[in-house]
Parts: structure tokens; C-alpha cells; sequence
């Protein structure tokens, strides 16, 4: 947590979010809470969707999504990061910053200490752009010229220079930082000689690309050598607690302010800085770059808050690659909409739009295939070669891929074509469709989703009914002991819910936002929307809440009977095979009382 929790609650006190959002929108009392037509930047309307709840203290528009207390509300309204919210509200009610708070805002050690990170980045990044601008950087600004950037994209990057190894450390430290916290920051390395330490730049005369957060902090550097090469030619600073690259996206920042515009329709994904840079100036705006890894769950996820749609843009060799299949396949788990751009063998993004320029590229986006048949060109591209095995080895595979779908409709046109271009008949496409183990498992997959969504939902009504519970009490405190849930951020609030109810501390749900950091707001989100639900908020008893809890708790021992079960299959020894066959039975005693 960044900022004092005590001095937080208190600030949140005094700054009611009904009279907060009042300065900005007129809300209207209706149904026990607030409501107006949405006042977020970005987002008009003609009918009221915004609504303010005041118990809870926190607000959200069912139109554009939006939601948070009063400080993400002002952090909105007026383009501000937290602590200039927190600064302003403080003002609003005159509160005095905690001392610490207001020379370098520092509480803790590691919120200062990641103050002076980012604000050696910051620093470093300034004076890369100075060099470049500085009319010594002739080889790197040849290069810019040799790769057609205009001035505009030079900025608007924030593109810089490396001129030598010395000058940055040098130049930093004259700032009065020191060495070990530029080397912390990863623009730094350190090296022992002749018995003593020298420091050099870490992307030593490189073009500079920084790398920005989504809070419009730079948090890295990717540099890039300027004589030809293949190998190495990008560097980036070293993953540190500010940079992990992998949860990053890059021009993620740019996205961030065209949502707060409006609503984004899809996002393209490429691989690297020049593509990103090459795409925005050619007047695709909607791009980011993973960086050259496979994609990661982070990575879906953040892309997630901005859009549905993903483009996916990878270099025209890309469809080869299994392991970039999987990398498609995360971001469908994470609910994305996921289609494949396919470029001409051999070139990159950037390419395309240098050789065939911006109409060029729009071609390939037009023709982007949904994520399933990227996936039966790729197999037919691989097996289907006129011969007879051949044809074998693509009706199989593209059946696998066939019945991974969940639509029939999207099935049987599959299969059609399959039939097609094989001449095999459709029915028999369809009988070894149906026989095929990949199938079977698919058929029980709508279930399995239900029950896991079921799961999801109530976890989370069980930690919604806690965090109301300064309103309304629990019948039992303790009820939420033992329970296990299935997901990290649940298990963070299941856990200050817990603390708070067991010191006997009352509960202000919208604290729920500064406890969990970052990525876990979402969650948190999520659980503070079911605060709305009627069997919260009236006085009924509590028989759903108990449901719920039962729910969580017999599925726990199924997932566990359905381990001992295997286990007592595997089993070779007799003995131990009749201790795990007695806690079969055990389990199986403990769902059956908690169905009664
Ligand atoms: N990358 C990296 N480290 C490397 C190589 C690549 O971090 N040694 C990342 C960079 O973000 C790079 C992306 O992977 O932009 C894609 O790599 P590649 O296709 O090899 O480079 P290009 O983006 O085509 O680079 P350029 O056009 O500048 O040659
Ligand atoms: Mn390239």
C-alpha cells in the first residue's frame, strides 16, 4: 500500500463520494442510492447509468464499465494519478499531508524507494531525447532517417540516444542519485576492475526506446544497435521491481488515453517497438507490442481492461510456430475475441507498411481469420499435400481442432468445408467427429464452465455479504474459516475480510481498492458490484449467504474425492491403497452432511 491506510480512511471520511461526484454531476436519490447520467471523460449519455452507492462508497456506470471510490473517481475526472488525487481531496477537506507524505510523499520505505527508481527512469529518459536532439547523435539520427521516422513519431515515442558509456551515470549522479539506485533502476551496470567499480550505461550508444507504463510511467528502456546484425540487436534494461516484462505491453500508455476517449473496438498485437511505432504513424493507433515473448495471462489480462477484440499481427513466418498457438490460446481463455492477421512470407508489421503502406496494411487486417481457422490453415498448410496420408493426417487434425468449438452451427460449417476440399462426405466427417476423444471431452466442457462460474459467483457473494457485514452482521463471524477459494486475488480478500472481522474492526467496502494493488482492483471490482444485489442490502436471512458457502465447500471435497480416487487407482500397495479408500469414504460422509 502506497499511502498511510489510517490517514486513507480518514480522507475517505471526510470526502463523502455523493458530495464528490456532486461537484461534478447532479445525482439523483433513487432506490436507496444515487444516480446520473455518467459524468466520466469519454462517455455521454441521455439516459442515468452512473450510480452511487453511499454505504459502500463507491461508484459505477453500467454503461461504460467504470467503477471505484472517490479517489479513482477524482483520478478520472481530472486525468490524475493517486497521490495527486489523494493531494486534492486532502485539500478539498483540509487535511494535512502526513509530513513524510509531503517531502517526496514518502511512508514507507518501498514507496520511496520506488519513487527515486521512477524518477531515475524518468530522468534517464529525458536525457536520451536531449541527445538526441542535441545535433551529436548523427549515426542515430541516419538511422531514424534510413527507417522513415517523422519527427512527430520521434516524440511521440519519446525516442532518444545513447551517445557514449559514461555520460548517463555521470550525468545522473551530478542529479544526486546514487549509484546503487541507478543500477536498481536497471539503466545502470556495474562492473569491478582493476578493483574498484565502474558504472556504464546499460544501453551504451543505442536508439533508445522507453517503455511506459499504462500510469504513464517509464519503467524501462528497450535499446536497439544501429549497424545491421540479427543477433542481440535489442537490449532491454533488466527485469527490475518496476519492469517485468512480461506483464507489459508496450505503448500500453497510448492505449490507456485513447480509452479514457472512448471505447476501443480492438486492439492489434505485435511484436515489436519498430511495428508498434511504424503502425501508429501510418494511423493505426490501436497497437501494442508483447515484446517478442509468448504471450502471458498478465499480459491478456491488461489488454483486457482496454478491449474484447485482439487483432494478432506476428511476423509473416509466425504461423509455423506452435508455441505462438498457445500464446492465442491464453488470450481466448481470458475471454478475448482473437483473430489472426496473416502477412506476406517474411515480413514484419513494419514492413508491410513501408513496402505496401497504410492501404497495403489495411488489406491484411480486412482479411484477419478468427482464431479457428487460423488454426485448420495451419494444419492443412502442413498435411494437406494431394497425397492420400496426406489427406489422413488433415481430416484428423482439423477435426481435433473442429470440435474444440463450442457452437454447432460453427461445427458443421466447419466440417463442410473439411468435406469440401477432401471429398469425404460430411456424414462421415461427422461420425469420426463424434468418435474422436477430443469431442467427447468438449461435451462435458459447457458443464464443467457452469459449475466453475457457479463457484466464481459465489465466492464472491460470500466476500461481498462479509464486507457488508458492519451493516448488517454475520450470523457468525467465523463463517468464512476453512473456506478455499480459487483464485489469488479472492484469497488476498478473503483474508482482509477475515482480519478485519476477527479484530472486530468495521468494514469500508471502497477500502477494498487501496488494499489490493494494481491487478487485483479488478477482482475487487468484482466483488463490490454484488454489494448492489437485493439479498445484500435487505434484511432477509441469510440462507443464500449459506448456500453459497456449502457450495464452495462441497466442491472443495469433490475436487479432493476426485483426487483420492485417482490416487486409490493408481495405488499399487495394498495398505496404503485401504488408507486412501477409508478417506474416500470420509469425504464422502462430509459432503453428504453438508447436504443435509
Ligand atoms: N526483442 C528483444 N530482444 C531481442 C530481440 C527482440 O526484446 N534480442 C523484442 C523487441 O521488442 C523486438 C521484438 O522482440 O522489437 C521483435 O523482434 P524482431 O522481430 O527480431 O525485431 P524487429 O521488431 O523486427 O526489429 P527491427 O525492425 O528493429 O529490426
Ligand atoms: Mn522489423
Amino acid at each position: 500500500m502506497a499511502i498511510d491506510p489510517k490517514f486513507i480512511e480518514e480522507l475517505k471520511n471526510k470526502n463523502d463520494i455523493v458530495d464528490v461526484v456532486s461537484r461534478y454531476c447532479s445525482l439523483q436519490p433513487r432506490g436507496g442510492s444515487f444516480w446520473a447520467c455518467c459524468p466520466l471523460p469519454g462517455h455521454s449519455e441521455r439516459t442515468a447509468s452512473f450510480h452511487v452507492n453511499q454505504y459502500g462508497q463507491f461508484y459505477k456506470c453500467f454503461g461504460c464499465g467504470r467503477g471505484g471510490d472517490a479517489i479513482t473517481f477524482v483520478m478520472e475526472m481530472e486525468s490524475l494519478n493517486y497521490v495527486e488525487a489523494v493531494k486534492l481531496l486532502a485539500e478539498k477537506v483540509n487535511m494535512t499531508l502526513p509530513e513524510s507524505f509531503k517531502e517526496e510523499r514518502r511512508t514507507s520505505e518501498d514507496y520511496r524507494k520506488k519513487e527515486i527508481l521512477l524518477s531515475i527512469l524518468r530522468d534517464s529518459a529525458r536525457f536520451y531525447v536531449a541527445n538526441l536532439r542535441s545535433g551529436r547523435a548523427e549515426a542515430h539520427e541516419a538511422y531514424i532517417k534510413k527507417r522513415g521516422l517523422e519527427k512527430e513519431t520521434v516524440t511521440a515515442f519519446g525516442i532518444g540516444a545513447s551517445l557514449d558509456y559514461n555520460a548517463l551515470p555521470e550525468y545522473l549522479k551530478s542529479k544526486g542519485y546514487s549509484y546503487e539506485d541507478m543500477v536498481e533502476a536497471g539503466v545502470v551496470s556495474a562492473r569491478e576492475y582493476d578493483g574498484r567499480t565502474e558504472y556504464s550505461d546499460f544501453e551504451a550508444k543505442r536508439l533508445i526506446f522507453p517503455i511506459i507504463s499504462a500510469m504513464g510511467d517509464v519503467i524501462a528502456f528497450g535499446g536497439r544497435v544501429l549497424e545491421k546484425t540479427d543477433f542481440g540487436k535489442y537490449k532491454n534494461t533488466k527485469e527490475t521491481s518496476l519492469f517485468v516484462k512480461n506483464k507489459t505491453l508496450y505503448n500500453i500508455n497510448q492505449i490507456k488515453k485513447q480509452k479514457a476517449a472512448g471505447p476501443i473496438k480492438e486492439i492489434i498485437m505485435v511484436e515489436g517497438y519498430m511495428d508498434t511505432i511504424s503502425l501508429f504513424s501510418a494511423g493505426f493507433r490501436n497497437v501494442v507490442a508483447s515484446m517478442g515473448t509468448s504471450l502471458t495471462k498478465e499480459q491478456a489480462r491488461l489488454l483486457k481492461r482496454y478491449t474484447e477484440n485482439v487483432l494478432i499481427c506476428y511476423d509473416g513466418d509466425f504461423a509455423g510456430q506452435a508455441a505462438n498457438i498457445r500464446g492465442l490460446e491464453i488470450l481466448k481463455a481470458e475471454g478475448l475475441n482473437v483473430k489472426v492477421v496473416s502477412l506476406p512470407d517474411g515480413m514484419d508489421p513494419d514492413d508491410v507498411i513501408r513496402n505496401m503502406g497504410a492501404e497495403g496494411y489495411r488489406k491484411c487486417l480486412d482479411e484477419a481469420m478468427p482464431l479457428i481457422d487460423f488454426k485448420l490453415k495451419i494444419v492443412k498448410d502442413k498435411f494437406f499435400d494431394g497425397s492420400a496420408e496426406g489427406r489422413r493426417r488433415y481430416v484428423a487434425e482439423a477435426i481435433k481442432v473442429i470440435s474444440s468449438s463450442p457452437s454447432e452451427a460453427e461445427r458443421e460449417e466447419l466440417l463442410r468445408n473439411v468435406s469440401r476440399e477432401t471429398g469425404i462426405t460430411y456424414q462421415s466427417l461427422m461420425r469420426d467427429m463424434e468418435k474422436s476423444p477430443e469431442s467427447r471431452e468438449n461435451a462435458q466442457e459447457p458443464i464443467r464452465q457452469k459449475t466453475a462460474n457457479r463457484i466464481v459467483q459465489a465466492e464472491r457473494f460470500v466476500l461481498a455479504r462479509a464486507l457488508w457485514s458492519s451493516k448488517r452482521p454475520l450470523k457468525d463471524v467465523r463463517s468464512l474459516d476453512g473456506l478455499k477459494f480459487s483464485d489469488g486475488y479472492r484469497v488476498e480478500i478473503a483474508s482482509y475480510v477475515r482480519d478485519l472481522l476477527s479484530g472486530g474492526i468495521e468494514i469500508k467496502p471502497s477500502l477494498l481498492y487501496d488494499y489490493m494493488a494494481d491487478d487485483g482492483r479488478e477482482e475487487a471490482e468484482e466483488v463490490l458490484n454484488l454489494l448492489e444485489t437485493p439479498v445484500i442490502t435487505e434484511d432477509t436471512d441469510d440462507r443464500f449467504f449459506d448456500d453459497c458457502v456449502r457450495l464452495i465447500k462441497t466442491n472443495a471435497l469433490e475436487e479432493k474425492l476426485k483426487e483420492l480416487k485417482a490416487r486409490a487407482d493408481e495405488e499399487t500397495d495394498a495398505a496404503t491403497r485401504a488408507e486412501v479408500t477409508r478417506e474416500i469414504a470420509g469425504t464422502m460422509a462430509e459432503i453428504r452432511k453438508l447436504q443435509k
